[in-house]
Protein backbone atom coordinates (compact mmCIF):
# COMPACT_ATOMS: atom_id res chain seq x y z
CA UNK A 1 0.00 0.00 0.00
CA UNK A 2 1.49 3.72 -0.52
CA UNK A 3 1.98 5.88 1.93
CA UNK A 4 -0.89 8.26 2.43
CA UNK A 5 0.00 11.74 0.99
CA UNK A 6 1.80 13.86 3.62
CA UNK A 7 -0.59 17.16 3.12
CA UNK A 8 -3.99 18.16 3.75
CA UNK A 9 -5.42 17.65 0.75
CA UNK A 10 -8.00 14.74 1.81
CA UNK A 11 -9.94 17.69 3.56
CA UNK A 12 -10.49 19.98 1.08
CA UNK A 13 -11.78 16.84 -0.97
CA UNK A 14 -13.66 15.91 1.42
CA UNK A 15 -16.93 17.54 0.07
CA UNK A 16 -19.32 16.68 2.47
CA UNK A 17 -17.04 17.41 5.91
CA UNK A 18 -19.09 20.15 7.92
CA UNK A 19 -17.13 20.04 11.31
CA UNK A 20 -13.19 20.09 11.43
CA UNK A 21 -11.41 20.04 14.75
CA UNK A 22 -7.72 21.25 14.88
CA UNK A 23 -6.72 20.33 18.53
CA UNK A 24 -3.06 20.11 20.48
CA UNK A 25 -1.30 21.38 22.84
CA UNK A 26 -1.01 25.19 24.07
CA UNK A 27 1.64 26.96 21.10
CA UNK A 28 2.40 24.66 18.87
CA UNK A 29 0.54 26.34 16.11
CA UNK A 30 -3.52 25.34 16.33
CA UNK A 31 -4.39 28.69 15.61
CA UNK A 32 -2.07 29.18 12.11
CA UNK A 33 -3.09 25.77 10.98
CA UNK A 34 -7.03 26.88 12.19
CA UNK A 35 -6.25 29.97 9.48
CA UNK A 36 -4.74 28.41 7.32
CA UNK A 37 -7.12 25.49 6.65
CA UNK A 38 -10.02 28.08 6.67
CA UNK A 39 -8.38 30.08 4.04
CA UNK A 40 -7.62 26.82 2.12
CA UNK A 41 -11.09 25.50 2.76
CA UNK A 42 -12.77 29.20 1.40
CA UNK A 43 -11.54 28.63 -1.81
CA UNK A 44 -12.96 24.83 -2.50
CA UNK A 45 -16.23 25.24 -0.36
CA UNK A 46 -18.96 28.03 -0.58
CA UNK A 47 -18.73 29.57 3.45
CA UNK A 48 -16.68 28.66 5.70
CA UNK A 49 -16.39 29.38 9.53
CA UNK A 50 -13.46 29.21 11.75
CA UNK A 51 -14.46 29.38 15.40
CA UNK A 52 -11.71 29.62 18.58
CA UNK A 53 -13.44 28.14 21.67
CA UNK A 54 -9.71 28.52 23.25
CA UNK A 55 -9.70 31.12 25.86
CA UNK A 56 -6.47 32.75 24.90
CA UNK A 57 -7.70 33.79 21.97
CA UNK A 58 -5.54 34.71 19.28
CA UNK A 59 -7.64 34.26 15.91
CA UNK A 60 -7.15 38.02 16.18
CA UNK A 61 -3.72 38.05 16.33
CA UNK A 62 -3.57 35.68 13.21
CA UNK A 63 -5.61 37.49 11.10
CA UNK A 64 -4.61 40.79 12.30
CA UNK A 65 -7.97 41.85 12.54
CA UNK A 66 -10.96 42.13 15.74
CA UNK A 67 -13.21 39.45 16.47
CA UNK A 68 -16.02 38.99 18.59
CA UNK A 69 -18.39 36.43 19.64
CA UNK A 70 -20.82 37.17 16.44
CA UNK A 71 -18.93 35.89 13.13
CA UNK A 72 -17.38 38.93 11.35
CA UNK A 73 -16.42 38.12 7.64
CA UNK A 74 -12.27 38.15 7.02
CA UNK A 75 -10.94 41.37 5.60
CA UNK A 76 -10.01 39.93 1.81
CA UNK A 77 -12.49 37.73 1.56
CA UNK A 78 -16.06 37.22 0.46
CA UNK A 79 -16.53 33.67 2.49
CA UNK A 80 -14.61 33.10 5.33
CA UNK A 81 -15.62 34.19 8.55
CA UNK A 82 -13.97 34.10 11.95
CA UNK A 83 -15.64 34.13 15.91
CA UNK A 84 -14.22 33.97 19.10
CA UNK A 85 -16.02 32.28 21.61
CA UNK A 86 -15.85 32.38 25.67
CA UNK A 87 -16.05 28.63 26.73
CA UNK A 88 -16.94 29.58 30.16
CA UNK A 89 -20.92 30.13 30.88
CA UNK A 90 -22.05 33.50 30.10
CA UNK A 91 -25.29 33.41 31.78
CA UNK A 92 -27.36 36.16 30.86
CA UNK A 93 -26.77 34.72 27.49
CA UNK A 94 -28.74 31.32 28.56
CA UNK A 95 -30.51 32.28 31.10
CA UNK A 96 -33.40 34.94 31.09
CA UNK A 97 -34.58 34.81 34.71
CA UNK A 98 -33.40 34.80 37.56
CA UNK A 99 -34.76 31.55 39.11
CA UNK A 100 -33.78 29.37 36.11
CA UNK A 101 -30.48 31.15 36.73
CA UNK A 102 -30.19 29.77 40.46
CA UNK A 103 -31.42 26.35 39.64
CA UNK A 104 -28.94 26.23 37.31
CA UNK A 105 -26.02 27.11 39.45
CA UNK A 106 -27.07 24.45 41.93
CA UNK A 107 -27.48 22.41 39.18
CA UNK A 108 -23.30 23.26 37.52
CA UNK A 109 -22.18 22.81 41.44
CA UNK A 110 -23.16 19.14 41.46
CA UNK A 111 -22.13 18.60 37.91
CA UNK A 112 -18.75 19.77 36.78
CA UNK A 113 -18.93 20.67 32.71
CA UNK A 114 -22.95 21.35 32.66
CA UNK A 115 -22.26 24.78 32.48
CA UNK A 116 -19.48 24.62 29.77
CA UNK A 117 -21.81 21.65 27.86
CA UNK A 118 -24.84 24.32 28.39
CA UNK A 119 -23.23 27.20 26.14
CA UNK A 120 -21.14 24.87 23.81
CA UNK A 121 -24.68 23.46 22.88
CA UNK A 122 -26.29 26.72 22.58
CA UNK A 123 -23.15 27.83 20.72
CA UNK A 124 -23.55 25.38 17.93
CA UNK A 125 -27.24 25.54 17.82
CA UNK A 126 -26.58 29.36 16.86
CA UNK A 127 -23.82 28.43 14.46
CA UNK A 128 -26.43 25.25 12.93
CA UNK A 129 -28.81 27.95 12.11
CA UNK A 130 -26.10 30.01 9.90
CA UNK A 131 -25.91 27.59 6.95
CA UNK A 132 -22.10 27.76 6.65
CA UNK A 133 -20.86 24.82 4.86
CA UNK A 134 -18.00 24.17 7.03
CA UNK A 135 -16.70 24.83 10.41
CA UNK A 136 -13.36 24.81 11.32
CA UNK A 137 -13.19 24.88 15.26
CA UNK A 138 -9.43 26.30 16.54
CA UNK A 139 -9.77 24.22 19.95
CA UNK A 140 -8.68 24.65 23.48
CA UNK A 141 -5.70 22.50 24.76
CA UNK A 142 -6.33 19.21 24.68
CA UNK A 143 -8.35 18.26 27.86
CA UNK A 144 -10.62 21.13 27.53
CA UNK A 145 -11.80 20.07 24.16
CA UNK A 146 -12.03 16.26 25.53
CA UNK A 147 -13.84 17.40 27.97
CA UNK A 148 -16.48 19.70 25.36
CA UNK A 149 -16.92 16.22 23.11
CA UNK A 150 -17.89 14.21 26.20
CA UNK A 151 -20.67 16.85 27.18
CA UNK A 152 -23.75 14.75 25.56
CA UNK A 153 -23.07 12.28 28.74
CA UNK A 154 -22.01 14.81 30.86
CA UNK A 155 -25.70 17.00 29.85
CA UNK A 156 -27.37 13.18 30.65
CA UNK A 157 -26.34 13.32 34.24
CA UNK A 158 -27.63 16.76 34.55
CA UNK A 159 -31.05 15.54 33.17
CA UNK A 160 -31.04 12.44 35.15
CA UNK A 161 -30.93 14.79 38.89
CA UNK A 162 -33.41 17.49 37.82
CA UNK A 163 -35.91 14.48 37.00
CA UNK A 164 -34.78 12.99 40.14
CA UNK A 165 -35.37 16.22 41.87
CA UNK A 166 -38.80 16.61 40.34
CA UNK A 167 -40.11 13.01 41.40
CA UNK A 168 -38.86 13.79 45.35
CA UNK A 169 -40.06 17.02 45.50
CA UNK A 170 -42.78 17.14 43.27
CA UNK A 171 -45.30 19.25 43.72
CA UNK A 172 -43.85 20.56 47.22
CA UNK A 173 -41.79 22.09 45.18
CA UNK A 174 -44.09 24.70 43.28
CA UNK A 175 -46.07 24.84 46.34
CA UNK A 176 -43.13 26.27 48.22
CA UNK A 177 -41.86 28.56 45.41
CA UNK A 178 -45.77 30.14 45.37
CA UNK A 179 -45.61 30.51 48.98
CA UNK A 180 -42.29 32.73 48.73
CA UNK A 181 -43.82 34.87 45.86
CA UNK A 182 -41.33 33.34 43.47
CA UNK A 183 -44.02 32.58 41.18
CA UNK A 184 -43.56 31.90 37.69
CA UNK A 185 -39.72 33.15 37.91
CA UNK A 186 -39.24 29.48 39.40
CA UNK A 187 -40.63 27.63 36.58
CA UNK A 188 -38.91 23.91 36.44
CA UNK A 189 -41.01 22.55 33.64
CA UNK A 190 -39.01 25.27 31.76
CA UNK A 191 -36.13 24.56 33.15
CA UNK A 192 -36.56 20.67 32.24
CA UNK A 193 -37.31 22.05 28.54
CA UNK A 194 -34.59 23.77 28.67
CA UNK A 195 -32.66 20.79 29.13
CA UNK A 196 -34.37 18.36 26.72
CA UNK A 197 -34.40 20.91 23.86
CA UNK A 198 -30.48 21.56 24.66
CA UNK A 199 -30.16 17.70 24.55
CA UNK A 200 -32.08 17.69 21.31
CA UNK A 201 -29.52 19.64 19.82
CA UNK A 202 -26.57 17.56 21.37
CA UNK A 203 -27.95 14.42 20.36
CA UNK A 204 -28.16 15.58 16.61
CA UNK A 205 -24.34 17.35 16.83
CA UNK A 206 -23.16 14.20 18.55
CA UNK A 207 -24.39 12.31 15.79
CA UNK A 208 -22.74 14.13 13.56
CA UNK A 209 -19.35 14.09 15.03
CA UNK A 210 -19.57 10.79 15.21
CA UNK A 211 -19.85 10.55 11.32
CA UNK A 212 -16.27 10.54 9.41
CA UNK A 213 -17.84 12.06 6.20
CA UNK A 214 -18.75 15.17 8.19
CA UNK A 215 -16.30 15.41 10.86
CA UNK A 216 -13.05 15.60 11.08
CA UNK A 217 -10.22 16.07 13.91
CA UNK A 218 -6.42 17.35 12.98
CA UNK A 219 -4.13 16.94 15.47
CA UNK A 220 -1.16 19.41 15.51
CA UNK A 221 2.09 18.70 17.23
CA UNK A 222 5.85 19.50 17.16
CA UNK A 223 8.46 16.37 16.81
CA UNK A 224 9.47 16.46 20.11
CA UNK A 225 8.83 13.39 23.27
CA UNK A 226 5.93 15.97 25.20
CA UNK A 227 4.11 16.37 22.22
CA UNK A 228 4.02 13.04 20.56
CA UNK A 229 3.27 11.39 23.87
CA UNK A 230 0.12 14.12 23.89
CA UNK A 231 -0.85 13.28 19.99
CA UNK A 232 -0.80 9.54 21.58
CA UNK A 233 -2.89 10.04 24.33
CA UNK A 234 -5.54 12.40 21.75
CA UNK A 235 -5.57 9.79 19.00
CA UNK A 236 -6.50 7.20 21.46
CA UNK A 237 -9.06 9.19 23.18
CA UNK A 238 -10.76 10.17 20.14
CA UNK A 239 -10.99 6.73 18.94
CA UNK A 240 -12.59 6.06 22.16
CA UNK A 241 -15.32 8.69 21.54
CA UNK A 242 -15.63 7.44 17.65
CA UNK A 243 -14.45 10.97 16.28
CA UNK A 244 -12.31 10.20 13.37
CA UNK A 245 -9.41 11.45 12.76
CA UNK A 246 -6.88 10.70 10.12
CA UNK A 247 -4.51 13.81 9.69
CA UNK A 248 -1.48 14.82 11.52
CA UNK A 249 0.49 18.16 11.46
CA UNK A 250 4.19 18.63 12.62
CA UNK A 251 4.67 22.07 12.97
CA UNK A 252 7.79 24.05 13.24
CA UNK A 253 9.84 21.06 11.86
CA UNK A 254 13.69 22.20 11.05
CA UNK A 255 14.86 21.08 7.42
CA UNK A 256 18.00 20.41 6.38
CA UNK A 257 18.56 23.84 4.90
CA UNK A 258 21.73 25.35 3.21
CA UNK A 259 20.91 28.49 6.22
CA UNK A 260 21.44 25.97 8.96
CA UNK A 261 24.64 26.37 9.91
CA UNK A 262 24.83 26.53 13.73
CA UNK A 263 25.46 23.39 15.89
CA UNK A 264 22.71 23.93 18.15
CA UNK A 265 20.32 23.76 15.00
CA UNK A 266 21.80 21.09 13.71
CA UNK A 267 21.33 19.28 17.13
CA UNK A 268 17.80 20.22 16.91
CA UNK A 269 17.31 18.66 13.86
CA UNK A 270 18.54 15.61 14.46
CA UNK A 271 16.27 15.27 17.69
CA UNK A 272 13.44 15.78 15.82
CA UNK A 273 14.19 13.58 12.65
CA UNK A 274 14.22 11.19 15.80
CA UNK A 275 10.42 11.62 16.66
CA UNK A 276 9.68 12.61 13.00
CA UNK A 277 10.23 8.80 12.68
CA UNK A 278 8.53 7.45 15.33
CA UNK A 279 5.47 9.68 13.83
CA UNK A 280 5.96 7.75 10.75
CA UNK A 281 5.75 4.67 12.69
CA UNK A 282 3.05 5.15 14.80
CA UNK A 283 0.73 6.57 12.57
CA UNK A 284 1.65 4.84 9.12
CA UNK A 285 -1.97 5.11 7.94
CA UNK A 286 -2.83 8.84 8.96
CA UNK A 287 -1.90 11.92 7.03
CA UNK A 288 1.18 13.65 8.02
CA UNK A 289 2.25 17.14 6.90
CA UNK A 290 5.42 18.45 7.92
CA UNK A 291 5.46 22.13 8.02
CA UNK A 292 8.90 24.19 8.81
CA UNK A 293 9.64 26.54 11.80
CA UNK A 294 9.99 29.94 9.86
CA UNK A 295 12.45 33.07 11.30
CA UNK A 296 9.43 34.88 11.87
CA UNK A 297 5.86 34.66 13.40
CA UNK A 298 2.68 33.85 10.85
CA UNK A 299 1.41 37.02 11.13
CA UNK A 300 -1.28 38.26 9.00
CA UNK A 301 -3.62 37.29 5.89
CA UNK A 302 -0.63 37.36 3.57
CA UNK A 303 1.55 34.87 5.97
CA UNK A 304 -1.10 32.91 6.48
CA UNK A 305 -1.61 32.74 2.70
CA UNK A 306 2.44 32.11 2.12
CA UNK A 307 2.50 29.27 4.34
CA UNK A 308 -0.57 27.77 3.23
CA UNK A 309 1.05 26.28 0.39
CA UNK A 310 2.93 24.12 2.93
CA UNK A 311 -0.61 22.54 3.64
CA UNK A 312 -1.37 21.08 0.07
CA UNK A 313 2.64 20.68 -1.49
CA UNK A 314 5.36 18.90 0.64
CA UNK A 315 7.23 21.56 1.80
CA UNK A 316 11.20 21.21 -0.34
CA UNK A 317 14.04 22.68 1.55
CA UNK A 318 15.33 25.14 -0.93
CA UNK A 319 18.97 23.61 -1.67
CA UNK A 320 20.37 20.45 -1.62
CA UNK A 321 23.52 19.69 0.66
CA UNK A 322 26.78 20.03 -1.25
CA UNK A 323 25.68 21.64 -4.61
CA UNK A 324 27.41 24.58 -6.25
CA UNK A 325 24.39 26.71 -5.27
CA UNK A 326 25.18 25.76 -1.35
CA UNK A 327 28.79 26.39 -1.48
CA UNK A 328 28.04 30.04 -3.03
CA UNK A 329 25.59 30.87 -0.43
CA UNK A 330 28.14 29.53 2.46
CA UNK A 331 30.76 31.69 1.44
CA UNK A 332 28.28 34.88 0.88
CA UNK A 333 27.28 34.31 4.21
CA UNK A 334 30.72 33.64 5.89
CA UNK A 335 31.54 36.48 4.16
CA UNK A 336 29.15 38.44 5.69
CA UNK A 337 29.59 37.37 9.12
CA UNK A 338 33.45 38.70 8.76
CA UNK A 339 32.54 41.53 7.53
CA UNK A 340 29.81 42.33 10.98
CA UNK A 341 32.80 41.01 12.98
CA UNK A 342 35.63 43.36 11.25
CA UNK A 343 33.20 46.28 11.72
CA UNK A 344 32.09 45.82 15.61
CA UNK A 345 36.15 45.48 15.64
CA UNK A 346 36.77 48.52 14.46
CA UNK A 347 33.74 50.06 16.60
CA UNK A 348 35.40 48.71 19.89
CA UNK A 349 38.97 49.54 18.77
CA UNK A 350 37.66 53.71 18.15
CA UNK A 351 36.08 53.50 21.51
CA UNK A 352 38.90 52.33 23.48
N1 LIG B 1 6.07 27.14 11.71
C1 LIG B 1 6.15 28.27 12.39
N2 LIG B 1 7.24 29.06 12.32
C2 LIG B 1 7.32 30.19 13.02
N3 LIG B 1 6.37 30.65 13.84
C3 LIG B 1 5.24 29.91 13.96
C4 LIG B 1 5.08 28.69 13.26
N4 LIG B 1 3.85 28.20 13.58
C5 LIG B 1 3.30 29.06 14.44
N5 LIG B 1 4.13 30.10 14.69
C6 LIG B 1 3.90 31.23 15.58
O1 LIG B 1 3.93 30.71 16.90
C7 LIG B 1 2.97 31.36 17.72
C8 LIG B 1 2.01 30.34 18.31
O2 LIG B 1 1.25 29.77 17.27
P1 LIG B 1 -0.31 29.54 17.41
O3 LIG B 1 -0.82 29.05 16.11
O4 LIG B 1 -0.95 30.74 17.98
O5 LIG B 1 -0.31 28.36 18.48
P2 LIG B 1 -1.51 27.80 19.39
O6 LIG B 1 -2.79 28.29 18.82
O7 LIG B 1 -1.35 26.31 19.32
O8 LIG B 1 -1.25 28.30 20.78
C9 LIG B 1 2.29 32.38 16.84
O9 LIG B 1 2.89 33.62 17.05
C10 LIG B 1 2.56 31.89 15.43
O10 LIG B 1 2.63 32.96 14.48
MG1 LIG C 1 -4.30 29.42 19.71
Amino acid sequence: MDAPEQTVSNILEQDKLKWVFVGGKGGVGKTTCSSVIGILLASVRQSVLIISTDPAHNLSDAFQQRFTKTPTLVNGFTNLFAMEVDPKVENDDITSNDGINSYISELTDSIPGVDEAMSFAEMLKLVQTMNYSVIVFDTAPTGHTLRLLQFPSTLEKGLEKVMALRSRFGGLLSQATRLFGLGDEFNEDAMVDRLETMRGIIEKVNNQFKDPDLTTFVCVCIPEFLSLYETERLVQELAKFEIDCHNIIINQVIFDEEVVQSKLLKARMSMQKKYINQFYMLYDDFHITKLPLLQEEVCGVEALKQFSKNFIKPYQPSLTRGTVEELELRVSLLRSQLKEAESELQTKKKGK
